[in-house]
């Protein structure tokens, strides 16, 4: 199905989100969407798929112009998005989940729904047990589950935002098969991202957004500089790296071990120094967060003992460690991090340390104004925190953390990201890590990143935790074969 944009507008108050877009959009091929934080990517797609209406402008499905009032419109045109933020229902089952939003629910056999499926299952490759919950499922299936449901509900163009935040390299290579068998069969597939090589190996031709116009288009083979200059108006580059000098031991972890029903991790000795980087490599859920729970007094650990700036603050409570200059920065901004709803001035007199029973507004809207500068986040001070884009709200996680910290323990501290707000956010971590002698240990997918900003790196191989290795000198090559096993004791080597 072609799908025609023509001359998109959309306003949020001052902010001109779409300004005159027309892109056409062929099917049987993959059509990249790409832009930095805020360019105007995931509104363009609401838009398309029904949730929002443009201020201005036109929609066509196969040359005749079609106005979509909602999601549901818009599948009865063909489309279907698949979000940023998953929209699933965690307590529900897969296979009801499934039959979600389907028009003759109520005489529907659920034995039809199974195999149907069943059969989208088998050739797309996914692995859906139809009577699983909905909330044990894996970023990735849960895409699959969505997808699965959009085909059937009869979807000829599939809108993907931002799909590969979140899922491990492996779900990635699956997800984008998916994707290219779903074009080989003649649909229109959109996909949005910020990354590069996404578009490289993945679109066959890409629209490049920013500031709510299209400020290119191309066919791959892709000239990648040419692409960094469309996205952000200029060169950009991550520079040289850098270590801040290390001071006095700020964490130091002895013999510790962490458990839950699924893994445990045990056996870790580390100490890490005003300064330092520590990042923390493996495939998602090997155990890296659970060590940076334990760091942060979420979780208790059953063995071994936390000190924090020489005192053992082992089995304490998050609000101990906090008090002694511990930060934590999840991964799940909009479950965990920030709360929806609020706004960034709400969440800015949270955040504060309370003095005194009445909140002084004004200084708050000057402190929210101050931080929204600094932090370079597009927003106001009284929007709700999920309006503002991916990358903003992680910018907004970051103007959150107080001045003066000793310890910052962060998950993906730069997932969502796009290039140029990601070597911000490091910038502004370095300088901490050097003006205020603050030592970070993240947790991170992206091995490029890990190796660049880390003094020294811990491979994580399901629950075994390897000695710190100097990141200066090690290769994303090397890296990659640790974080698959290479060199655990359990021998056993897997394809990361
Ligand atoms: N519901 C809303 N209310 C107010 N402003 C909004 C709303 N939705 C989006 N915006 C603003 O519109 C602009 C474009 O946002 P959009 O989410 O489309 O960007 P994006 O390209 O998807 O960015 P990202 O890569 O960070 O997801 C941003 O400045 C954002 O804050
Ligand atoms: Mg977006």
């Amino acid at each position: 199905m072609k799908i025609e944009l023509r001359h998109i507008h959309k306003h949020f108050g001052p902010v001109h989100a779409n300004d005159d877009i027309t892109l056409t959009i062929p099917s049987g091929s993959i059509f990249g969407l790409l832009g930095e934080n805020g360019a105007g990517k995931s509104t363009l797609m609401k838009i398309l798929s029904g949730y929002f209406h443009p201020d201005a402008g036109e929609i066509r499905v196969n040359g005749s112009p079609v106005v979509l009032h909602s999601p549901a419109d818009a599948i009865r045109f063909g489309i279907g998005m698949l979000h940023q933020d998953p929209m699933d229902f965690p307590p529900m089952r897969v296979i009801d989940n499934f039959m979600v939003g389907y028009p003759e629910g109520l005489t529907l056999p659920r034995a039809a729904a199974r195999a149907a499926l069943e059969s989208i299952s088998a050739r797309f490759g996914f692995t859906l047990d139809p009577d699983a919950f909905v909330g044990s499922l894996t970023v990735g299936e849960r895409q699959q589950l969505e997808i699965a449901r959009l085909l059937w509900l009869g979807a000829q163009v599939l809108i993907f935002d931002e799909p590969t935040t979140g899922i491990s390299a492996q779900q990635k290579e699956k997800l984008f098969a998916a994707l290219r068998r779903l074009a080989e069969a003649g649909k229109t597939v959109i996909f949005v991202t910020h990354k590069l090589e996404e578009v490289q190996i993945l679109c066959d031709q890409v629209a490049v957004l920013r500031a709510g116009k299209v400020v290119g288009q191309t066919r791959a083979p892709y000239d990648l500089d040419a692409l960094v200059r469309m996205m952000f108006g200029k060169a950009v580059s991550k520079g040289q790296r850098t270590s801040a000098p290390l001071g006095d031991v700020v964490l130091q972890i002895k013999r510790l071990a962490v458990e839950d029903i699924r893994l445990r991790i045990a056996g870790v000795n580390l100490e890490v120094r005003e300064g330092e980087v520590i990042g923390l490599a493996g495939m998602e859920g090997s155990g890296q967060r659970h060590l940076l729970r334990a760091c942060a007094g979420l979780v208790r650990p059953v063995e071994g003992e936390i000190w924090v700036d020489g005192e053992n603050l082992t089995g304490k409570g998050y609000h101990e460690f906090m008090r002694r200059g511990v930060a934590y920065v999840p991964a799940a901004r909009l479950e965990e991090g920030l709360v929806p709803t609020l706004t960034l001035m709400e969440h800015v007199i949270l955040a504060d340390e309370q003095r005194g029973l009445v909140i002084d507004r004004q200084t708050a809207l000057e402190k929210t104004r101050d931080r929204i500068a600094t932090f370079n986040i597009r927003g106001r001070p009284n929007l709700p925190v999920e309006s503002l884009s991916g990358g903003n709200q992680q910018r907004a996680l970051l103007a959150l953390l107080r001045p003066g910290l000793r310890l910052i323990l962060m998950e993906h501290p730069t997932r969502g990201l796009d290039m140029e707000s990601a070597i911000w956010v490091w910038e502004t971590l370095k300088r901490r890590c050097r003006e205020e002698r603050t030592a970070i240990f993240f947790m991170s997918s992206d091995l490029e990143e890990i190796l660049h900003y880390s003094d020294r790196i811990l491979v994580f191989f399901s629950g075994q935790v390897s000695e710190p290795i100097p990141a200066e000198g090690t290769t994303t090559e090397q890296l990659g074969q640790l974080i698959g096993g290479r060199g655990f004791p359990s021998g056993k080597e897997v394809q990361p």
